[in-house]
């Protein structure tokens, strides 16, 4: 079998670090794990009074998490908190009331910044966010990453056989999270 895994990069720019982390770990990821990116970019600005006629950029959003059964968010820090525009796509996900596409999904989060705590304050705040969601989350190991052009020189190349090891251990112990929360909670792609 394998598992579908919908991945989040919470930045929008074009040269993103954290788009680079996420080559890096799907690089590294057990074979098993498949990966889609689920795209945030274009969303609209989330207002409940679109809850009774979504956007097909936020039905197509839902839709991806659905197809979905495990989800990665791979996201900067910004302002010791997460992006605005990862926020907004969770905010769409989790709505209209009741049709939350968060609800029991197993999740992961990790990020890259060229700031020594390795986005700690933007995990924490995300963890908060995914835990009114109801995502199961995998609590350990965090990653805390701290980018340099030398450590990924690009196309999700990792110099240091150390931090690769660290990012392969992460999504090995990923994959053992997803299948224990499928075994309690099944959850075919849907
Ligand atoms: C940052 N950056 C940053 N870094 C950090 O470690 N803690 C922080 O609170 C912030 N705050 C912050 C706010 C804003 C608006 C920007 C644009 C940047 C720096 C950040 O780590 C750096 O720009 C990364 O390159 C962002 O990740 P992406 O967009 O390259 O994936």
């Amino acid at each position: 079998a394998t598992y579908k895994v919908g991945y989040f990069v919470g930045s929008l720019s074009s040269t993103s670090i954290n788009r680079e982390l996420s080559k890096a770990l799907i690089r590294l990821a057990p074979e098993d794990l498949e990966f889609a990116e689920i795209p945030i970019g274009d969303l609209p600005l989330y207002n409940r009074d679109l809850d009774t006629a979504y956007p097909p950029e936020a039905m197509a959003l839902k839709e991806a998490i659905h197809q979905s059964q495990a989800i990665l968010f791979v996201t900067p820090e910004y302002n010791r908190s997460i992006p605005g525009a990862l926020k907004n796509a969770i905010d769409w996900a989790s709505r209209p009331w009741g049709q939350n596409a968060f609800d029991h999904i197993p999740a992961a989060v990790i990020g890259a910044s060229i700031g020594q705590i390795g986005t700690a304050l933007a995990q924490q705040t995300l963890r908060n966010v995914l835990s009114f969601c109801n995502a199961r989350q995998m609590t350990a190991p965090e990653a805390y990453i701290q980018y340099t052009p030398e450590l990924f020189p690009g196309d999700g190349a990792v110099t240091d056989p150390a931090t690769a090891s660290f990012l392969s251990a992460y999504m090995s112990e990923f994959r053992e999270h997803i299948i224990r929360v499928l075994q309690v909670l099944p959850r075919e792609a849907r």
